[in-house]
């Protein structure tokens, strides 16, 4: 991926994409952000499992709040849902929680004791909701019992994934992620070098301890990621990563805490960004 260039403000109409079956009862609700101002775009992802117990895994952005809880509940009726699995704290997967708790009467919010320290006042879901749930606990849904499984890559310390070892799906959270250059469903849809160069992008950004990390130590992070054998990844901000792209997302976070990426945008960025608002 390039550097970020964010003085590219062209504004365009936001991509639609319509919920993804991922795998049987299994869908990727969509969003994205950056398209039209920034040289690339990334996933906002969320995902629904219609297992027996129906499961809504995070909540996305709260911008965005209408169209995703359009899309949650075009798959599962409010009343439906028993179970809200907030992989972290982030506002970006939680930026609809308590709207969708609200709707949603049944569910329960799966959540840790430290996420709720972290969220504060702006978790307004009552206790008595609540699970606290961390990496390596399961989750039984009825027909199904999900398994909770911290990603290599996480920028929260209350991440866990969950993986479905009925269809093979592992939800990643902010693991395995990587942007697009026009928002697609499915990383097919993307370029292999591109795509590849931004999960190295994509991890170190969002986890620099990598630079800290023990080499073999962090080989066994991802050893237990591919030992689940997962048939689907997805997350929150990478399209599907379907069957025959699973093994090159996962040596590409192998080698990601030793690869070149590119800088971050810095204040010389913001400089250009300030430029082209004042008023000619
Ligand atoms: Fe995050
Ligand atoms: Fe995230």
């Amino acid at each position: 991926m390039r550097p970020m260039d964010t003085t590219h403000t062209t504004h365009t109409t936001k991509t639609r994409l319509a919920p993804t079956l991922v795998a049987p009862e299994t869908f990727l609700v969509h969003d994205h952000h950056g398209e039209g101002t920034d040289p690339v775009s990334v996933g906002l992802n969320t995902m629904v499992i219609r297992a027996a117990e129906p499961v809504v895994v995070d909540t996305g952005v709260m911008e965005n709040r209408d169209q995703y809880l359009a899309d949650v509940f075009s798959l599962v009726e409010p009343e439906d849902i028993r179970w809200v699995f907030i992989s972290h704290d982030d506002v970006d997967h939680t930026g609809n929680v308590n709207a969708l708790m609200e709707r949603a009467p049944n569910a329960t919010l799966v959540i840790d004791w430290f996420m709720k320290e972290r969220m504060g006042a702006t978790l307004d879901v009552p206790p008595t909701r609540w699970r606290w749930m961390r990496d390596g606990d399961a989750l039984d849904v009825g027909d199904r019992t999900l398994q909770l499984v911290r990603p290599p890559i996480f920028d929260s310390p209350t991440t866990r994934g969950l993986f479905d070892p009925t269809t093979g799906v592992y939800w990643a959270s902010d693991g395995f992620a990587s942007p697009m250059a026009t928002p697609v469903p499915r990383v097919r849809d993307l370029d292999l070098v591109p795509w590849l160069e931004g999960i190295h992008t994509f991890a170190q950004y969002v986890s620099p301890w990598l630079g800290l990390v023990d080499p073999a130590r962090f080989q066994r992070t991802v050893d237990r990621i591919e030992a689940l054998a997962p048939r689907v990844i997805a997350g929150c901000h990478t399209p599907a990563i379907d069957h025959g792209y699973v093994g090159d997302a996962i040596a590409a976070t192998r080698t990601a805490p030793w690869a070149t990426v590119p800088p971050q945008p810095d204040q010389s960025v913001l400089d250009a960004i300030q430029r082209a608002l004042e008023p000619v």
